[in-house]
């Protein structure tokens, strides 16, 4: 009970830290719905959120209920796989100041930053793979051989995928040379509620948006609720 309170503390005392500055990657707030059981709905929700951000920085991810009836409210935390857990912490400190500005008394929500993402809904979403939650982003510039970019780009991924399914924090990183590109790093991530079998198909859906998404760019990402991929021609992981 005393931890549970030094934490609770703690975490406000992070929330001072806040850099507001630091703006989520995205947010997607789908269903702006303030009818029934409004107000039962969001102490539910500030109390998961608690919740999750004093529990998932212990090993990257969590998943939690509160509530129940209308009013009961699902979440899951996760942070990426080579982040330490204070810093887990502060970014889901950010992503619930994020939350609760900007998706108030939604019903579903998901917001993801470099470092973690941060989920909820009124659904019962844990353990199948989220169809209903995708953004895409990619690198402004181009390589200059994109046929042959590509070709490596899905060749890491691919092997970053069969690494990832079968470990245990189903998150993987690697890196390859590209001739006249430079080295290319990637990295793939899915949250523990999925199985192995669910990740992998997870990831593989992921690649297959990769190219439409970001073909020939210097670097992308599939976001989604249950996994996500990323390129870069730079190292912007932690081994
Ligand atoms: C995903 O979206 C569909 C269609 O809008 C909806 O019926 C379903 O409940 C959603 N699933 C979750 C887990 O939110």
């Amino acid at each position: 009970m005393l931890s549970r309170l030094v934490s609770i503390i703690l975490l406000f005392i992070s929330f001072l830290h806040i850099v507001i500055a630091s703006k989520p990657l995205a947010a997607l707030c789908k269903t702006v719905d303030k009818s029934n059981s409004g107000d039962q709905f969001e102490n539910n929700l500030i109390q998961l959120m608690f919740l999750l951000a004093i529990k998932a920085p212990k090993i990257g991810f969590e998943i939690a209920s509160v509530g129940s009836g209308q009013a009961k409210v699902n979440g899951l935390a996760l942070c990426r796989g080579d982040i330490a857990s204070e810093w887990c912490l502060r970014c889901l400190n950010k992503a619930i100041f994020h939350l609760q500005s900007d998706c108030q008394y939604n019903k579903d929500a998901i917001i993801w930053f470099d470092n973690c993402l941060l989920r909820y809904s009124n659904k019962e979403f844990f353990g199948e793979i989220d169809h209903n939650h995708t953004m895409l982003m990619r690198d402004k510039s181009n390589v200059v051989n994109p046929i042959e970019f590509d070709h490596k780009v899905i060749e890491l991924m691919n092997k970053l995928i069969n690494k990832a399914y079968i470990s245990p924090l189903l998150f993987a990183t690697g890196e390859m040379e590209v001739q006249r590109v430079g080295r290319l790093y990637g990295l793939v991530q899915c949250t523990k509620d999925l199985s192995g079998g669910e990740c992998k198909t997870c990831l593989k859906s992921a690649i297959s948006q990769i190219l439409t998404c970001c073909g020939g760019k210097r670097g992308g990402r599939v976001l989604g609720g249950s996994c996500n991929v990323r390129y870069e021609l730079y190292q912007f992981f932690d081994y």
